[in-house]
């Protein structure tokens, strides 16, 4: 953007320009027929969250392990941690931090991701009980932990049958991959989608958004409400009009994705020309070094990574990029 951001603002009204953030994040995300704009992921996913709870009298949501969505107390659960499982792949329920209430974890299922077995399994044992479904299409929380197949398919294919609001928290995969994202990628349209952090570019701004029906039970047309002091302020809209626009434009991504692979191979390199066990895994501009982990397959499986992992060599790689001047995380 050559005009500074106040010119802008001042060229075309700024009461016009959160509305134009919504329409053009609604053009880049093919699920989204209305946007609704907020400034941080935890609150887009708490308010997609409570949206879906609004559209049937269920209560319970159903996420899975290492997912990460935000850090509010109905959904920050069993991110950073590996819990019991039962034989099914559900997982025990545990929170990331203390200071919860005690119910609190009462309104989450936890389910081992990449298996639509064990997804069904908790579908017919919480039978009529689960809301919405949250996950990160691509887990890059986890390293890169992409899905695996059909699933993302197969997992919106039983929410429509199962009538349960299917939600995509694109927040850190949105705008970074592909021309419309993770759900473009997957070629699976949802009910809603969260984004945040590249849709801003490094200012402040979030938004969730889904077809025109659902988006019209928030108020002030329907019943759940949504808002902040801060929601839609002028210069992160601007600039996430700004990083939108380009994100649409021919040939972005090929440059992100030949700068992402020359990078991901070059470390692959280094790691086998000094016999460090591991491999990269990335997809656009995002990607997870897998210290210890030899098999590729095993990137899938959450567990399996959290098994094999070599911890003692990440730290001590995180370490050495830190005396480097590298913010590695
Ligand atoms: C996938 C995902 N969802 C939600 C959030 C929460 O976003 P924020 O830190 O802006 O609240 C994050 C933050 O890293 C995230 O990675």
């Amino acid at each position: 953007m050559s005009w500074p951001f106040w010119a802008c603002a001042r060229a075309s009204g700024p009461e016009l320009q959160g509305p134009r953030a919504a329409q053009v994040a609604a053009a880049v995300f093919p699920s989204c027929e209305r946007v609704r704009l907020l400034n941080t992921g935890s609150e887009a996913t708490q308010a997609a969250i409570r949206l879906a709870r609004t559209c049937s009298g269920r209560d319970k949501v159903l996420r899975f392990e290492g997912h990460f969505h935000g850090m509010h107390e109905s959904i920050w659960f069993n991110h950073s941690m590996v819990s019991k499982v039962d034989d099914h792949g559900e997982v025990e329920t545990n929170p990331d931090s203390v200071g919860f209430p005690i119910h609190a974890k009462d309104g989450v299922v936890n389910v081992v991701f990449n298996d639509v077995e064990a997804f069904e399994h908790a579908l017919k044992k919480y039978k009529d009980q689960i809301v919405c479904v949250i996950l990160e299409p691509i887990s890059y929380n986890c390293g890169c932990l992409e899905s695996r197949g059909d699933y993302l398919r197969a997992v919106r294919e039983i929410c429509t049958r199962e009538n349960i609001v299917l939600i995509f928290d694109e927040v850190v995969s949105g705008l970074r991959m592909r021309p419309g994202s993770a759900q473009k990628y997957y070629g699976v349209l949802l009910h809603l989608t969260v984004m945040a952090k590249a849709i801003g570019g490094g200012m402040s701004i979030a938004a969730f958004g889904g077809k025109k029906g659902i988006m019209e039970h928030l108020n002030p047309i329907g019943k759940a409400a949504v808002s902040g002091t801060y929601s839609g302020a002028l210069i992160p809209v601007l600039a996430s009009v700004a990083c939108l626009t380009m994100a649409s434009e021919e040939g972005f991504y090929d440059r992100i994705e030949d700068t992402g692979n020359k990078l991901f191979a070059g470390i692959d390199g280094l790691l086998a020309k000094h016999n460090i066990a591991g491999h990269v895994r990335g997809l656009g501009a995002r990607f997870g070094i897998y210290f210890g982990v030899e098999n590729p397959e095993d990137d899938f499986d959450f567990r399996k990574v959290a098994a094999v992992q070599d911890k003692t060599t990440y730290k001590k790689f995180l370490t050495e990029c830190v005396k480097n001047g590298l913010w590695y995380p």
